[in-house]
């Protein structure tokens, strides 16, 4: 039986939060190791791989959390850091590799569930969760067309993929140039299908200090059951 295997990538520089994000805490607790809990207590995923920044320590890191292999150093695009996460991981005894934002602190177990199990199934799976409100394509400050919000989804963390296909996806990006927002785009280019789950509303991504005060009140909520 192939092992599953999460990366966890924290390796950006916060931008838009103001700073390196993924070390503000939440419940007095650095972001970064919320999802490494959450994928330590997960009873499926046997191995991770945290992609820090290459200046923050690691060694702490690989100490508290047993299931942490590596901590490897990110590059200066999203798909660099998961392929330096990746590249740490045995390609032989590695079934389904889970990517996830260091930037989502509150998944569940559920979600890891059902994205793995959908992984295992179709070769790529990704949560998503409906568009509240209308988009429209804008072009010059101008509204090219509105897009049927029906049809679009948000698309979250963890991510699943067979180890081979996302390897696959990540050469081929690098080969030809390609960058892309998530590890599914690279995929889709390969014109491989991915498959869709229900994703988690609670399972924000922390972007902005609002952000963080949003998932501080939805951990409070969720503690209190109101
Ligand atoms: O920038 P964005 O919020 O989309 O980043 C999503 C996740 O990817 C974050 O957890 C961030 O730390 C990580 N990332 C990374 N290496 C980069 C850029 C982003 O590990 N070069």
């Amino acid at each position: 039986m192939k092992r599953t295997a999460a990366v966890i990538v924290a390796a950006g520089s916060g931008a838009r939060f103001g700073g390196p994000k993924q070390f503000a805490l939440l419940g007095g607790r650095p972001l970064v190791e919320w999802s490494c809990a959450a994928f330590q207590a997960h009873p499926r995923v046997e191995d991770i791989i945290l992609v820090l920044p290459e200046t923050a320590a690691g060694a702490e890191y690989l100490r508290r959390f047993p299931k942490i292999r590596a901590v490897a150093a990110g590059g200066p695009r999203r798909q660099d850091s998961v392929a330096a996460g990746v590249s740490r991981l045995d390609e032989r005894r590695t079934g389904v590799i889970l990517v996830h934002d260091g930037a989502r602190p509150l998944v569940s177990a559920g979600l890891i569930d059902r994205v793995i199990e959908a992984a295992e199934k179709r070769g790529a799976a990704v949560p998503a969760v409906p568009c509240r409100d209308t988009l429209k394509e804008i072009d010059g400050g101008r509204v090219v067309r509105t897009l049927d919000r029906g049809r679009l989804g948000r698309v979250q963390t963890p991510q699943g993929f067979a180890s081979a296909l996302l390897r696959r996806a990540l050469a081929a990006a690098s080969a030809e140039g390609i960058s892309g927002t998530d590890e599914a785009a690279l995929v889709e280019r390969l014109g491989e299908e991915v498959a869709v789950v229900s994703g988690d509303p609670e399972n924000i991504k922390i972007t902005t200090p609002l952000d963080l005060i949003a998932a501080e009140a939805i951990r409070h909520e969720n503690r209190t059951g109101i």
